[in-house]
């Protein structure tokens, strides 16, 4: 995409967002070649981003915008090293997050020797994978793109039946395909997904969404139902003057709020989180985190959590799974899990995200262009 804009020979090129949806070992080539182009070419760039370590990377100058309003401009090394508003110094220090890491117990959910495929193709794209879950706990799953995090939430769930292997949650062993488990299983595993906006229907109010687990489930109706909703929409810090809302009428934020409502609302043991907060600005998604630490302490739920984010999986993690091309690499819990030695593939995706450093990119391909030349 970056090498068809620039073929008419631009003299500007805006950049909107063009690294966000990707893993970090990903990245790391896409802002390198985006940085070279710019230099090679003397186009002028602008470049629209939520992640202050990778604008430190690529640009000269920095605005900081908040609610249609400039906050902050200057240039690179004064945003970053010495910002001057309250809310660019939050943009810069957010992950304040400090989640201790529990000790393993008896599993709730265990998935042992998975094998997927996924129909009319003749590989398998998930080899082997063997993870637990303890009871209150997190497990992140973390891995580049098309690794196969998300296919095995898909097997979890029973939306993708395995070819191998078998799922054992609350003492029970799990149907393979969803249409054929209990309600009990289906209360108990809940799921919320990356883009919160898909994931609603537009036309139900946030009452009717939180509402309809609470009369599938439970059989709740009327007054009931509604105190229910009110308490929901609480747990999530969001009033109860949002009840008559539409997804449209909320931000991002609020939208997987309501996500997480609705999860709750079937009382689960588990929820499988699929990059819940990829599609939010910073400061947003350390307030998703800490409300699923919240609720996780008050409800005793577990979550596998999938992300790209290794900032992400240090803020909430208790166990740690790193998938690559289909296998777990490397599992265990989270201190062990980063702490050397490493394996080469863990090595490669820890040093390539990106740290609030100016000069941080060139150090990093410098590195590697060291490391490959040696070897
Ligand atoms: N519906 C499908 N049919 C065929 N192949 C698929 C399908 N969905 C995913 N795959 C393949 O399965 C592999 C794993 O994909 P998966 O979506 O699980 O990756 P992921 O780790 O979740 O990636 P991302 O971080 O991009 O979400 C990839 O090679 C992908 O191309
Ligand atoms: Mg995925």
């Amino acid at each position: 995409m970056t090498a068809l804009a620039l073929c008419p020979e631009p003299d500007l090129v805006v950049f909107d967002e063009p690294t966000t949806a990707l893993d970090v070992t990903t990245q790391i080539d896409v802002l390198a070649a985006i940085k070279e182009a710019i230099r090679d070419t003397g186009v002028a760039a602008l470049y629209i981003t939520h992640d202050l370590a990778v604008v430190a990377q690529v640009s000269d100058d920095i605005m900081v915008l908040k609610m249609g309003e400039m906050v902050e401009y200057g240039p690179v090394d004064q945003i970053i090293n010495n910002p001057q508003e309250e809310y660019t110094k939050a943009l810069v220090s957010v992950r304040s997050i400090n989640h201790e890491e529990k000790t393993p117990t008896a599993p709730i959910l265990s998935a042992k020797n998975i094998t997927a495929r996924y129909k009319g193709t003749k590989f398998n794209v998930l080899h082997d994978v063997s993870i637990d879950i303890s009871p209150g706990q997190t497990l992140a799953v973390v891995g580049e793109s098309g690794s196969g995090k998300s296919t095995l939430a898909r097997v979890i769930t029973g939306l993708l039946p395995p070819k191998g292997g078998s799922t054992d949650f609350a003492g029970r062993t799990l149907s393979p395909d969803q249409p054929s488990r209990t309600k009990e299983d289906l209360r108990e595993l809940q799921m919320i997904y990356q883009m919160a906006d898909v994931a609603m229907n537009p036309r139900q109010t946030v009452g009717t969404i939180i509402g309809r687990p609470l009369e599938f489930y439970f059989g709740l109706k009327g007054a009931e139902k509604r105190k229910r909703i009110n308490e929901l929409l609480d747990e999530i810090e969001m009033g109860d003057g949002f009840i008559d809302r539409y997804p449209a009428e909320l931000s991002g934020g609020q939208k997987q709020r309501v996500c997480i409502a609705r999860a709750l609302a079937a009382k689960p043991k588990l929820i499988i989180c699929d990059e819940v907060t990829s599609a939010l600005d910073p400061l947003v998604a350390d307030g998703i985190l800490k409300l699923l630490l919240d609720l996780q302490k008050r409800e005793d739920v577990a979550y596998l959590f999938i992300t790209h984010d290794l900032a992400t999986v240090r803020a909430i993690a208790d166990s740690i799974a790193v998938m690559y091309q289909g296998k777990v690499v490397r599992y265990g819990p989270k201190s062990e899990v980063l702490s050397p030695p490493f394996d080469d593939y863990t090595d490669l995706l820890l040093s390539s995200v990106p740290e609030m450093k100016i000069g941080w990119l060139e150090n990093v391909i410098a590195t590697r262009k060291m490391e490959s030349a040696g070897n």
